[in-house]
């Protein structure tokens, strides 16, 4: 599985745990940035990520921002993303389940790294339940 990742510098220092956390569990992963801990907006790694996994190029993206929710807001509004925003493994279980969520969106200043691992590890590993009531429920929210 191709993963696509990226930041803002309200993320940054989260994300670079993660990158290496993909990196020692063997995971194909491409780093969109930011590469710095300088401020950015959100806004541009958000759109850069959720369109390449839109388009296929990736079949997951991972997200950090300073709480998660602007790039949670970014990231939903490219068409084909469900961006979920967990900052708990149940929640990170749940919306693979449910929502067969494509992009995950994480707080880079709500969340430790060992916690932040963990849903990484949940949400990569868990597959979409397939139940018809689930998949009705995704189909509604692109119509
Ligand atoms: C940056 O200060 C912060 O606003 C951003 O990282 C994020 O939390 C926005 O939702």
């Amino acid at each position: 599985m191709r993963v696509a990742i990226g930041s803002d510098h309200g993320g940054f220092e989260l994300k670079e745990k993660i990158t290496k956390h993909l990196e020692d569990r063997g995971i194909d992963f491409k780093d969109f940035g930011t590469y710095l801990n300088e401020a950015c907006d959100y806004n541009d790694v958000s759109k850069t990520v959720a369109e390449n996994v839109a388009q296929g190029n990736f079949a997951r993206g991972i997200l950090i921002c300073g709480t998660g929710i602007g790039t949670t807001i970014q990231a939903n509004k490219v068409k084909g993303i469900r961006a979920a925003l967990v900052h708990d493994v149940f929640t990170a279980k749940a919306t693979r389940e449910h929502n067969d969520s494509n992009v995950l969106s994480m707080g880079g200043r709500i969340i430790g790294d060992e916690l932040a691992k963990m849903i990484v590890d949940t949400w990569l590993d868990t597959a979409f339940s397939q139940a018809e009531r689930h998949q009705r429920r995704i189909d509604k929210l692109e119509s």
